[in-house]
């Protein structure tokens, strides 16, 4: 532990980290070359279109599956098949949070409880307070396969967290849940990264700015964008964008006009009610709201609701997962197959 400590603080906090995780299925490789580090109290979203490599990559962070080359390294231990210590920090919430139907909330837990080694004597104590950080109380003794979808959720997220790991590994928790279901387990999620490393797996981008400090995107099993959700809105080729409403019967003369303006590489109109909303798109994310304001302001164009973009996610999603990708290394993502 002191050994650890003269290391810094900066080692320290790296709880979970990927080197070069690779995983091939025969001649397909799924996953290649995968490296991430996730910090203490951080939550990482790992977003990637179905098919991606997620939920491979999450296995071989958690040691239920052997990477071909690489490794998984949680608090400062390599994570194996064998590794019981390495895999004792890990809490794993598998996708489709698979559980055993006919055995009620309480005697799940403690059965998970159980094949965790905790002393039997222990068990109660520790299903009782997983349950409470998940408000279960109410069903414990009800047979899992009678919940809600919610709840059986939240049951897979108490077995995740049962034996106190450091690092929570967490495959599309949200999914197949309805919007306050979804609600409801960020903010259990939430509520756990204190003092904790959380990776979660999702396609869903609200998810990333509800939940993460930081997203990686992954497709066909390589890395393609990561960044804070801010960084990674900024690389939408909408940033920067003026929206405006204005009177339907206007929008054609507003629109030649905004034509003229330098550095407007579209723009986009849709009709609302008798109003149109113009956004206008600039060349390299260019600052194009002042020119366009001075116009606007000797020109009469009755311009209501003007607003600059901030960026979009979906947008970023979809030219890092199927244009030509963002980083400009896409001569290197194989896996046609
Ligand atoms: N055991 C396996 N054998 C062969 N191919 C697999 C196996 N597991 C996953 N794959 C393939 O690897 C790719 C990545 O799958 P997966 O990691 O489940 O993606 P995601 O979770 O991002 O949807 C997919 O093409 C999938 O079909
Ligand atoms: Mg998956």
């Amino acid at each position: 532990m002191i050994a650890t400590r003269r290391r810094g603080t900066l080692l320290m906090d790296i709880l979970l980290e990927a080197k070069e995780l690779t995983k091939r299925f025969g001649a397909f490789t799924a996953v290649d070359g995968i490296s991430l580090q996730v910090k203490k109290g951080e939550v990482l979203g790992f977003l990637g279109p179905n098919g991606a490599g997620k939920s491979t990559t999450m296995k071989m962070l958690t040691g239920f599956l052997a990477p071909s080359s690489g490794s998984a390294i949680v608090c400062g231990e390599t994570v194996t098949t064998g590794n019981v210590a390495a895999r004792a920090r890990i809490g794993y919430l598998p996708e489709g949070a698979p559980l055993y139907g006919d055995m009620t909330s309480r005697g799940f837990l403690a059965f998970v409880a159980a094949a965790h080694a905790i002393p039997a004597a222990e068990i109660p104590d520790v299903v009782e307070s997983a349950a409470g950080a998940v408000h279960l109380q109410d069903v414990m003794e009800q047979r899992v396969e009678t919940l809600s979808k919610g709840f059986k959720r939240r049951v897979g997220l108490a077995a995740a967290i049962l034996h106190a790991p450091d690092v929570l590994i967490l495959d599309e928790p949200t999914d197949g849940l309805d919007p306050n279901q979804k609600f409801e387990v960020r903010r259990l999620i939430e509520a756990m990264s204190v003092d904790r490393a959380i990776i979660i797996s999702t396609h869903i981008l609200e998810e990333v700015d509800a939940l993460c400090h930081r997203a990686v995107i992954i497709n066909r099993g390589h890395i393609v964008a990561d960044g804070t959700p801010s960084e990674l809105r900024a690389r939408s080729r909408y940033r920067n964008a003026v929206t405006m409403l204005v009177p339907g019967e206007n929008a054609e003369r507003v629109a030649s006009a905004l034509k003229r303006i330098g550095g407007v590489a579209k723009i986009e109109a849709a009709s609302e009610g008798n109003k149109v909303r113009l956004t206008v798109v600039p060349v390299g994310n260019a600052d194009i709201a002042e020119a366009i304001g001075d116009i606007a302001a000797v020109s009469n164009w009755q311009v209501s609701q003007f607003s600059v973009d901030p960026g979009r996610l979906d947008d970023v999603f979809r030219q890092a997962t199927e244009g030509d990708g963002l980083n400009g290394n896409n001569h290197n993502r194989g896996g046609e197959a």
